[in-house]
């Protein structure tokens, strides 16, 4: 049974070391040899032994202490040690270190036989127990990267989902809506509100909140303690105080708001404080939702500006002719009245609010002569007012934010039926907006006294407006714009 183990040797005595391998030799050991404990150590790094036989008393070291460097190499190695004296405390000591058994010189071959036996069979079995270990330790490690492979995948899916949240924002929508609906998102349900920094009262004033119906929530304003602030300003850039974490949004370095997230969840159920991942991804909301807000208010700032500018614009046509004014005026009315009835979205109804006042911004490159002439146009001047739309798209394509509103300008004046100018497309070709705008622009003329002919009746405006329905004007919309104009 201990034919062909790896025995290393270790003593000092020669004269043991021969006798102790020829015995063995003869019972198909492979011997290794050590006279000192340097010795032994080099063997075991170099050698794949399975039992050593340590006296423990060597030149160099107490063969005790070897038993410590024995199984940190191989935990597998049986260990027997011999000595000439016997001291319990030595034997207690070895065991404890994990020697097999304690030989005491001289012993009987018979005794070392029976020992080494025990001693392989338990190597045998130690052999076994660590393989199954082993195993056990993969599959944990496996479990392990799996789970955090989960959870990188989560991290980046809900990062992800945060990016393109935010990315999909139309100009109109309500940033602090969707940062709140995102936050709720992420976290599970989570209570969230916006606040509002006043400085001047050292206050947060609530804004918005998304609950899921906890309610019974009376802070709609609360104190800025000097501590959140502090908190808010440190690399940190939270504050967490019992159970809610506050989030700052800055806007060149201005603390405008606070987003203050609740442990309290869905039903009212307190989930577990907030963990880093937590607050990592109430962090990028919180900053996407910053610039988000300051592009817009950039958007804004410019928007103004080309407004101003176009007014001007108008302004200038107004001045030459004072019917423009006032049909531009009722045109945007009307045009914001049947896009309501239309419902249409709050971009759309946005560009016709830009739109109605400059449809006619063209007009500011036709010709005293042809604009303000007070007879029929010939075929020539006609073609002269005709250019006013897309002169208009012109004007508007100056302003690189308002390309959707210059395409509207461009095809006020398309027919349903494609007779219109200046591209003759047709039906759905034409956006909705220009197919709002010609209907009211067209009505608002025939119902307008003209210096060549006098205004229709309300009913007689209406009927003609139906009665170019899917030739001139959209039919759906004309019907709207006829059910509109009959219950004013
Ligand atoms: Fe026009």
């Amino acid at each position: 049974m201990i034919e062909g183990s790896k025995v290393l040797l270790v003593d000092d005595n020669r004269e043991i070391i021969d006798i102790l391998t020829d015995f063995l030799t003869l019972n198909g050991c492979k011997i290794y040899k050590a006279f000192t404990g340097k010795e032994a150590l080099e063997l075991l790094s170099k050698s794949d032994l399975e039992i050593v036989i340590l006296d423990v008393k060597l030149p160099d070291v107490n063969g005790i202490s070897l038993i410590d460097s024995i199984k940190i190499k191989n935990p597998t190695i049986g260990v027997i040690m011999i000595t000439g004296y016997h001291d319990p405390n030595l034997i207690v000591e070895a065991m404890k270190k994990g020697a097999s058994d304690f030989l005491i010189k001289p012993f009987e071959f018979d005794k070392l036989i029976l020992v080494m036996m025990r001693v392989v069979r338990e190597r045998g079995l130690l052999i076994e127990k660590q393989k199954y270990l082993d195993t056990l330790e993969d599959k944990k490690k496996i479990e392990l990267l799996n789970r955090e492979l989960q959870k990188k995948i989560q991290e980046l899916t809900t990062m992800y989902h945060i990016s393109n949240k935010f990315n999909s924002l139309n100009i109109l929508d309500d940033v602090y809506d969707r940062m709140i609906q995102i936050i709720n998102e992420v976290m599970d349900g989570r209570d969230c509100r916006y606040y509002i920094v006043d400085n001047e009262n050292k206050e947060l004033m609530l804004y918005k909140e998304l609950t899921n119906g906890n309610g019974g929530f009376n802070n709609r304003r609360r104190e800025i303690s000097d501590e959140l602030m502090k908190e808010a300003h440190s690399t940190k850039r939270y504050y967490i105080k019992d159970d809610e974490v506050f989030l700052p949004l800055v806007i060149k370095g201005e603390y405008i708001g606070f987003v203050v997230v609740n442990s309290k969840g869905k039903n009212g159920r307190h989930r577990s404080n907030f963990s880093d991942s937590d607050i990592f991804f109430l962090k990028l909301v919180t900053e996407k939702a910053s610039t988000q807000i300051e592009n817009r208010m950039l958007y804004e700032s410019l928007f103004e500006g080309v407004l101003h500018t176009l007014t001007s614009l108008i302004t200038a046509i107004n001045k030459r002719d004072l019917y423009t004014e006032d049909h531009c005026k009722r045109v945007t009315k009307t045009s914001l009245a049947l896009g309501e009835m239309l419902k249409v979205d709050t971009y759309e109804k946005d560009v016709l609010r830009v739109v109605g006042p400059v449809h006619d911004v063209g007009k500011v490159g036709i010709p005293d002569a042809i604009l303000l002439k007070p007879g029929k146009l010939t075929d020539g001047e006609y073609d002269v007012i005709k250019a006013h739309s897309v002169f208009g798209e012109e004007i508007m394509n100056r302003f690189e934010i308002l390309s959707h509103e210059a395409k509207m300008i461009r095809h006020h004046h398309e027919r349903y039926d494609g007779r219109g100018y200046p591209d003759g497309i047709t039906g759905i070709e034409i956006p909705r907006g220009a197919r709002i705008i010609a209907v009211c622009d067209t009505y608002d003329a025939m119902v307008t006294n003209r210096p060549y002919r006098n205004a229709l009746t309300k009913e007689e405006a209406v009927r003609e407006i139906i009665r170019c329905k899917g030739s001139q004007f959209d039919p759906d919309i004309a019907d709207c714009f006829a059910d509109m104009v009959k219950n004013v």
